[in-house]
């Protein structure tokens, strides 16, 4: 199974770690490009590959860690064969810092339509990229990370994953609810969980 990470930000960055700790090879692109990465390579190990953008869209499980408004154009003329996308973005106005008026539409409804025939889940979008790039084993438990989407195999797949990057995974289901609660302004989303135990 070859992973991606599309987005070598503050969420690219903070799952590139977290696949490091976790001995998980992972690609990672932006748009700067592969050179660009040299000194994450250096503070992270061998183990997170730079590619170019191109080459990261054809990984088995991809993680669109990048702008929300950057999705479309990032994804267009991909063939996507039924692979896994994962969605880590949020759809947020800044400077408010509100949640986006998407017209009645999830985030992650739009996202899909953008990547249509991949098989799409929701993932890695709960917390800060400080907390998410940190350890998360914490005293008393591990924290928690959300998965939803409607396809049943590809969110045991990101389940399985979120367990093996060491945290606690919490299925909600499909995204007319999973989704919405997961998605910036919902009820999981920015809040920060920990299964005891
Ligand atoms: N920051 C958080 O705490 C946080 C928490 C939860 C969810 N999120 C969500 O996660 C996503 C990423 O946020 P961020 O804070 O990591 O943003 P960021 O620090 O601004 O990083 C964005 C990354 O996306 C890359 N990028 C943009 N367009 C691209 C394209 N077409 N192809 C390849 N790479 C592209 C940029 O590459 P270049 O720099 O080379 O242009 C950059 O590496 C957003 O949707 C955000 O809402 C963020």
């Amino acid at each position: 199974m070859k992973y991606a990470i599309l987005g070598s930000g503050a969420i690219g960055t903070a799952l590139a770690r977290r696949f490091a700790a976790s001995a998980i090879e992972v690609s990672i692109a932006n748009t700067a490009g592969p050179e660009s990465l040299a000194g994450l390579v250096g503070e992270l190990g061998s183990l997170i590959k730079p590619v170019t953008a191109v080459d990261a869209l054809r990984a088995d499980i991809v993680i669109l860690a990048i702008p929300f408004d950057a999705v479309p154009d990032a994804v267009k003329a991909v063939d996507w064969g039924n692979r896994i996308v994962v969605d880590a973005t949020n759809a947020v106005d800044f400077p408010a810092f509100t949640p986006r008026d998407l017209k009645g539409r999830l985030s992650t409804e739009l996202v899909a339509d953008a990547v249509l025939g991949a098989r799409v889940v929701k993932a890695f979008n709960t917390l800060p990229a400080a907390v998410l790039g940190a350890d998360p084993a914490v005293p008393g438990g591990r924290r928690v990370l959300f998965a939803s989407g409607d396809e049943p195999s590809a969110r045991a797949t990101i389940i399985d994953l979120i367990e093996r990057l060491g945290f606690a995974a919490v299925d909600l289901g499909g995204i007319t609810e999973g989704g919405r609660a997961q998605q910036f302004g919902g009820g999981v989303a920015a809040r920060q969980f920990v299964q005891l135990g």
